[in-house]
């Protein structure tokens, strides 16, 4: 009885041969292979390495090489049944039970998988025939290179009987032609008919290069569904396969990336401009499986839909979806075609140079999604960038690693921030101090209208002050006013008043602060945000912090500057050396 291609697959995706091996020899790590004694020989300088990449091992002093169940059959001399059962375990899976059904469900593919390699060979040959010139010639058009044809063994299903007679003739039966999916039964007429009749036909592999399924293509406009797909069967589920991924699969040599795109043309018209790292999703929404199945051999993934709205909705529906099993060390980006363009439109207008350019402004998930999120903002009141951190946050909390989980709920928050409150604070701020308070005229410096916002955020904001009353004493002001503001401010919230804007306008209108009426006129120029939460108070405290920050270093750069010119000492040298190569401040 064998063992499933899949189960076996699984356990070797789900363990590293220097795990397996390591327990029985002492590896060491050499740049991204491991090395160590041979258990094959009897050396005494190490020639036996480990490519986990690869997932196998090799022996230079024997020749020896293979996998995880090689090792375990021949360093322990476990049967194939052990070694599977053991490294199952070790892999955390149940232990594989063999059914009845598995048995018939066996002889099943194995009958099926023969009628789908008969049925494409006899699709392929019949596209090169004279009386299927015209749908030849359709490939042909679409520039499609014969070997292109060839390698996705593309083909033409002729209309009427002639395959259903042909495979009845060779022995197969109605009942097992019908299940392939290839055809089907015309109930009144009662006889068999192929699904895929009058369409270019193209074969559909397993990621073992199995023929599971095909796609039929139309050339006609007035018949109905462009495209026909196989239908779901014992060994064709869709969302659990991506077309070309058998092939696709092993240019992981070359790069870290597959692409996925919509349709089969897509796959076949890039492979004809020589990328072939690409596969298609097989006409259903992308699935959290095969995503997985793409992570096995390739780092990153790349979505490419098509340039229009359905191709972007669905982009984002999975986007949102595929958010949730977000893993350390492996991406999902996306790729936005030009409007009214797919992939095989762009890479025939603008080559494999063009194509790839364009795969280099795909965007992370996590900007895709917050992108698409800040599309539907219809303001930037504080109710409605409430409703877009809730949607976004939502969205986070399905993600089911709670590091990932964490740090993209992070980037949302800074990206609300820095492009949304930050960017439509600056809009605001110049509006406001062109027309209704002449900041000219006033002759306010760049630090004093730093400093007067900060004290604005503080006032406005008393309770979240007071929460941070700490780092707000810290803050390292250079104007008196200000500074007896913040003193006032930190007396009011230590003596635990309740206050409000109203009446700690009162107490510093009270407290004979030289100039309080210059700032008090600032705040009520400035209208200002209603509403924020305590996240985006830090962050705008810690914004302006550091801005003042800069101000005064580039000041301290400019008395220094001034000093040196006049008494050049080392020491005011290198003062300001170090104060120039300073970053942080
Ligand atoms: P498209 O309509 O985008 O076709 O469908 P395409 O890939 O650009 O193909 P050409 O260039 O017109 O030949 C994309 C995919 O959606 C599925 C198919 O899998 C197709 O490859 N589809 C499309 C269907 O299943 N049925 C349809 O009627 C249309
Ligand atoms: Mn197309």
């Amino acid at each position: 009885m064998k063992y499933p291609k899949s189960y076996l697959e699984e356990i070797r995706q789900r363990l590293k041969v220097s795990d397996v091996v390591g327990s029985t020899v002492k590896l060491t790590k050499r740049g991204k292979e491991f090395v160590g004694l041979s258990p094959f020989t009897n050396e005494k300088t190490p020639s036996f390495t480990v490519n986990d990449e690869k997932g196998f091992y090799h022996c230079f002093s024997s020749g020896e090489h293979g996998g995880i169940f090689d090792f375990l059959t021949k360093i322990e001399k476990l049967t194939f049944g052990d070694a599977v059962r053991r490294l199952a375990s070790k892999a955390g899976m149940s232990e594989y039970k063999f059914s009845k059904l598995d048995v018939e469900t066996e002889k099943k593919v194995k009958r099926s998988e023969k009628i789908f390699q008969l049925f494409f060979n006899y699709c392929h040959k019949n596209i090169f025939t004279e009386e299927n010139k015209n749908h030849l010639d359709y490939l042909l058009n679409r520039s499609l290179k014969k070997a292109t044809i060839e390698n996705f063994q593309l083909g033409f299903c002729d209309d009427g009987s002639r395959a259903s007679n042909h495979f009845l003739k060779l022995g197969y039966h109605e009942k097992e032609l019908i299940e392939t999916g290839l055809f089907y039964l015309h109930e009144q007429k009662n006889i068999l008919i192929p699904r895929f009749k009058n369409r270019i036909i193209f074969p559909i592999k397993n990621l073992f290069g199995e023929f599971i399924g095909c796609g039929g293509r139309t050339v006609l406009s007035s018949v109905p569904a462009k495209y026909i797909n196989s239908p779901e069967t014992i060994f064709f589920k869709k969302g659990n396969n991506l077309y070309n991924f058998n092939n696709a699969k092993s240019e992981n040599k070359n790069t870290d990336y597959l692409l996925i795109v919509e349709g089969y043309m897509d796959v076949v018209s890039l492979y004809n401009h020589d990328i072939k790292n690409v596969c298609a999703s097989l006409g259903t929404a992308i699935t959290d499986n095969q995503i997985n199945l793409a992570w096995r051999n390739f780092k990153n993934i790349i979505i490419c839909f098509d340039g229009d709205k359905s191709g972007f909705a669905a982009a984002y529906r999975a986007a949102e979806k595929l958010i949730k099993i977000s893993k350390a060390n492996h991406t999902v980006s996306f790729m936005i075609m030009p409007q009214g363009l797919d992939p095989d439109d762009y890479v025939g207008k603008f080559g494999k140079d063009g194509f790839t350019s364009l795969v280099k402004k795909k965007k992370d998930i996590t900007e895709f999604v917050f992108e698409y999120a800040t599309k539907q903002l219809q303001d930037y009141s504080a109710s409605s960038l409430a409703d877009l951190e809730k949607r976004l946050m939502d969205i986070a909390d399905t993600i089911e690693d709670v590091i990932i989980k964490k740090y993209y709920k992070g980037f949302f928050k800074n990206k609300i921030f820095e492009n949304l409150i930050k960017k439509n604070k600056n809009k605001l701020n110049k509006f406001q101090l062109s027309s209704k308070f002449d900041i000219d005229r006033l002759e306010m410096s760049e630090l004093e209208v730093k400093e007067f916002s900060l004290c604005q955020l503080l006032i406005k904001f008393p309770e979240m002050s007071e929460k941070n009353i700490e780092r707000i004493s810290e803050i390292d002001l250079s104007l008196e006013l200000t500074k007896k503001i913040r003193t006032a401010l930190l007396d009011i919230s230590l003596n635990g008043d309740n206050c409000n804007y109203e009446k700690i306008k009162e107490i510093l209108l009270g407290a004979n602060i030289q100039n309080i009426d210059t700032f008090l006129k600032f705040v009520d120029a400035n209208s200002f945000m209603t509403n924020v939460d305590s996240d985006t108070f830090v962050s705008l405290i810690e914004d302006y912090e550091l801005q003042l920050k800069k101000i005064q270093k580039d000041k301290k750069i400019e008395e220094l500057e001034k000093s040196f010119s006049s008494n050049m000492s080392e020491q005011a040298l290198n003062e300001l050396i170090s104060l120039k190569n300073s970053n942080n401040l």
